[in-house]
């Protein structure tokens, strides 16, 4: 939970424009707010990998493989889009500090940022509406997703 509070925080603090960052104080904030961020990230998707499977059900059912094939394509591209909303912020901050305030290479690491900020959300839109399904479906991945919040799956 705690990185999902990390997360909502860092969204919520977002700021509106790079000027903002003349702030000397609030630049060294985000840094170390998204440096900390990332590691705890990376940190918990191997740890997730390493550990626990998915949930899905194997089957030879070719359907079945693909629309598991497209849930996980989905949720290594949320993993990679929150990730990269931390580094593209990283990038930001390391050109500011050093100088590069406007130009080509503030644009890119600037339009990256923001990319990744949308798709995230049309991500998370996605695997929340999954997750509701599953819920629905009852066929006990609702209680992988959501672990504190428990459905009975059907027998
Ligand atoms: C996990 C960490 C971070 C999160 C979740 C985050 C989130 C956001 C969000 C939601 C926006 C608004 C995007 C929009 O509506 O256009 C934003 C914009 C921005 N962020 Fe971050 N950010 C993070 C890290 C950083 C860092 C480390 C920096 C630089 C030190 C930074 C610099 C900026 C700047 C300059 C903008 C405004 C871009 C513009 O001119 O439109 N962010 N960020």
């Amino acid at each position: 939970m705690g990185l999902y509070s990390g997360f909502a925080y860092g969204l919520a603090k977002q700021l509106d424009d790079v000027e903002e960052l003349e702030d000397f104080g609030l630049l060294q904030n985000e840094m170390i707010f998204a440096s900390v961020f990332l590691i705890v990230f990376l940190a918990r998707f191997a740890y997730m990998r390493g550990t626990r499977p998915t949930a899905l059900p194997s089957s030879t059912d070719q359907s079945a493989q693909r629309t598991k094939h497209w849930a996980c394509a989905v949720h290594l591209a949320m993993y990679a889009s929150v990730a990269l909303i931390a580094a593209s912020g990283l990038c930001i901050g390391g050109l500011y500090w050093t100088g590069t305030k406007t130009g080509l290479a503030m644009d890119i690491a600037v339009t990256v940022h923001e990319i990744a900020v949308y798709g995230s959300y049309v991500l998370i839109a996605g695997h929340v509406s999954a997750a509701l399904w599953h819920r629905n479906q009852r066929d006990g991945i609702w209680n992988a997703m959501v672990p504190i919040w428990r459905e009975t799956p059907r027998k």
